[in-house]
C-alpha cells in the first residue's frame, strides 16, 4: 500500500568528493530545513574523528553506526541529509533509503573525486598507495548502486555546487514520490 503524501526528505548521495555536504547545506539553507551531514553527525556523536572509528572498531563497526544513524534521520521530516559514499554497499541501507525519502545522486566523474579528494587525510579508504585508483575502483563499483536506489541523477560534471542546487531545485518541482505507508 502507498500513499502519495509528498515527500520531504531529500538524501543526497554519492562518491566521496562528490560535493554532497556542500550542495546539501545550501539546498537545506534555500528550502529553509534542517541540514545533516551524516559523517559530521557520527563525530559529534562519538567525539572522535571518522578515521579514529576505523581505527578502533574497523570499517564494520563504523558500518553499523553508519546504518543506526541513517535510520534515525531518515525518519524526520523536513531534512535534507547528505550521507556517506559507501552507505549504498549495505543492500539493507539501500532499501530503506529509497522508501524513506527522495533520493537524489550527484553523478561526479572520477577524475573530478579524485582533483578534490588527493590531499584528503580524514577518508581512511583513500590512504592506501594509490589513492587515484582506489577512487576509480569504488566509483566503478558503487555507481550502479547509487542509480539503482536514484530517484533524481544530477550531473555533477561541469559547473560548481550552486549549479547543482538549481538543477536538484528543477527536478523537484512537481515531482512526487509515493512512499510505502508503513516506512
Ligand atoms: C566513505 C565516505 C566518507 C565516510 C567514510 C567512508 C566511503 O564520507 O563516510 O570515510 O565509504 O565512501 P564522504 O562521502 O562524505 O566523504
Amino acid at each position: 500500500m502507498t500513499t502519495t503524501t509528498s515527500v520531504i526528505c531529500l538524501i543526497l548521495i554519492g562518491m566521496m568528493g562528490a560535493g554532497k555536504t556542500t550542495v546539501g547545506r545550501e539546498l537545506a539553507r534555500r528550502r529553509g530545513t534542517r541540514f545533516a551531514d551524516c559523517d559530521h553527525e557520527l563525530i559529534a556523536r562519538t567525539g572522535v574523528s571518522i578515521p579514529v572509528i576505523f581505527d578502533i572498531e574497523g570499517e564494520a563497526g563504523f558500518r553499523r553506526r553508519e546504518a543506526r544513524l541513517l535510520d534515525e534521520l531518515t525518519a524526520e521530516n523536513d531534512i535534507v541529509i547528505a550521507t556517506g559514499g559507501g552507505v549504498v554497499l549495505d543492500p539493507a541501507n539501500r532499501a530503506l533509503l529509497a522508501r524513506r525519502g527522495i533520493v537524489i545522486y550527484l553523478d561526479v566523474p572520477s577524475h573530478v573525486l579524485w582533483e578534490r579528494t588527493r590531499h584528503d587525510r580524514n577518508r581512511p579508504l583513500l590512504q592506501v598507495d594509490d589513492p587515484r585508483a582506489r577512487i576509480v575502483e569504488l566509483h566503478c563499483q558503487r555507481d550502479p548502486l547509487y542509480r539503482e536506489i536514484a530517484d533524481i541523477v544530477i550531473d555533477g560534471e561541469r559547473g560548481g555546487s550552486s549549479a547543482m542546487v538549481n538543477q536538484i531545485e528543477k527536478a523537484l518541482l512537481g515531482f512526487e514520490k509515493k512512499l510505502p505507508c508503513t516506512p
